[in-house]
């Protein structure tokens, strides 16, 4: 049963809204412009601003599905949960309908970890959102997101009293993200990383 759910939660994580929305608004693989990531940030370039709010919300309530999904199949185990969690994102980095050619996980991201570690998450997001406002850069945005959900659970878990379990799988898709994002860290670093509402060229 509980192998089951993990491998529900994968085939949930892998329905990639950012390619089905590209198909039935412009008949467009979403994977061929703009960065060519499977995301809401890249549909925000490709297709504007309403499709990336409906994308980032599918795929964010991917996240939540798969961890709810974790927790009712096995009564409440804080390790299945994180497991169907982490499957989601792998689905959706990984989509196994698309040539498992996805994006970088970082919307499901969100709803595995607002869903495990609610404060961390928030607090971490809160940051987030205004260094996007800031320097208009999404991806460090969003990894300063994962990296400060992990830290502040890890550190605080004292006060917050959640599952320590649930501390490794926050540093292992940290990991993750960080990985997928290593092209928009080589391009930060060297100052060459589009910003939000700039026009980037398509792949
Ligand atoms: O959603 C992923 C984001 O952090 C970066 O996306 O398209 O700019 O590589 P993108």
């Amino acid at each position: 049963m509980n192998i089951a759910a993990v491998i529900l939660s994968y085939l949930i994580g892998a329905v990639s809204f950012s390619y089905v929305t590209g198909q039935l608004l412009k008949k467009l693989d979403i994977r061929d412009h703009g960065s060519g990531n499977a995301g809401a940030t890249n549909t925000l370039r490709v297709l504007g601003i309403g499709p990336a709010v409906a994308v980032l919300l599918l795929d964010c309530a991917k996240g939540i599905a798969a961890v709810w999904i974790g927790y009712a199949v096995s009564g409440g185990d804080p390790l299945i949960a994180a497991l169907c969690g982490t499957a989601s994102v792998l689905g959706h980095n990984w989509p196994v309908y698309f040539g498992f050619r996805g994006g970088k996980g970082v919307a499901t991201t969100i709803g595995v970890l607002a869903t495990l570690v609610f404060w961390p998450a928030l607090i971490a997001g809160i940051v987030a959102i205004s260094v996007i406002v800031i320097t208009r850069y999404v991806s460090l945005g969003s990894l300063l997101f994962m990296i400060g959900t992990t830290i502040i659970t890890a550190l605080f878990n004292q006060f917050f009293d959640y599952p320590f379990v649930y501390v490794y799988f926050l540093a292992a898709l940290t990991l993750l993200s960080l990985w997928k994002h290593r092209e928009n860290v080589n391009r930060l670093i060297k100052g060459s990383e589009s910003k939000l509402g700039e026009k980037v060229e398509t792949t």
